[in-house]
């Protein structure tokens, strides 16, 4: 079994008389361990499957399963408690909460989770020195770079120890050589064993990527795993 599966989702959105159809009959496997980019052009469904797939959402048709559990159903409740234990997302515009420091801010997923203050101080640090910030802690984000502050995110993302982080656009808002320093990141996350999917508009970024799945108009154009095909 992958760890996520797709069967004929759609995703239909009701606008006046009009059904928009953002994702059209897609089905897909993600496997465990492997690094995907997720790519299209503006208005394709790249965030509406990013949705689906990190349980911010649930489709109109089809069956999302997640880890052996069943998603399409489920209430907004039980889809948030399924994002904290087994989901880790990084944003563009990185989201810390700017009156929290680094190491307060890559505690917050792990107090919803319940871990005891003692685990959880071992476990900021364990993921600061992970993202290369280990001096950094008492900072506000305000404090760091960019590409600093994209690292707290990180290491906010992989606290809870996810099954599965999904990335929006990671390197947006960063210049080329920064954006370069976290996708390297990635890469190593990705070699250490994480399962990540990258959504972005950029083509060099998805060339990073051993797999690319390309969305045109709410279906699944091109879905390339360069391992499979002998380019890698
Ligand atoms: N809440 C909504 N209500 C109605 N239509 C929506 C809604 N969200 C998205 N859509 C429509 O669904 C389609 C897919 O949108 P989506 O946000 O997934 O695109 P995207 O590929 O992420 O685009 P971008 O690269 O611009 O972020 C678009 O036509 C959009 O207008
Ligand atoms: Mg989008």
């Amino acid at each position: 079994m992958a760890l996520v599966e797709l069967r004929n989702v759609s995703k239909i959105y009701q606008v006046g008389d009009e059904e928009i159809r953002a994702l059209d009959d897609v089905t897909l496997d993600i496997e465990n361990g492997e690094f995907i980019s997720i790519i299209g052009p503006s208005g394709s469904g790249k965030s509406t499957l990013m949705h689906l797939l990190g349980c911010l959402d649930t489709p109109t048709h089809g069956t999302i399963t997640l880890d052996g559990i069943q998603i399409q159903n489920a209430t907004s409740m039980q889809l948030a408690a399924i994002r904290n234990r087994k989901i880790g997302f990084v944003f563009q515009s990185f989201n810390l909460l700017p009156k929290l420091n680094v190491a307060q801010n890559v505690e917050v997923p792990m107090i919803y989770a319940g871990v005891s203050s003692r685990e959880r101080r071992e476990r900021v640090m364990e993921a600061l020195k992970r993202v290369g910030l280990e001096n950094r802690a008492k900072h506000r984000p305000m404090q760091l770079s960019g590409g600093q502050q994209q690292r707290v995110a990180i290491a906010r993302a992989l606290i809870n120890r996810p099954r599965i982080i999904f990335a929006d656009e990671p390197t947006g808002n960063l210049d080329t050589h920064t954006g370069e320093a976290i996708l390297t990141l990635f890469r190593e996350l990705s070699q250490q064993g994480s399962t990540i999917v990258l959504v972005t508009h950029n083509p060099e970024i998805a060339a990073v990527t051993p797999r690319r799945i390309e969305i045109r108009d709410g279906k699944i154009s091109i879905n390339i795993d360069k391992r499979l095909a002998g380019l890698e």
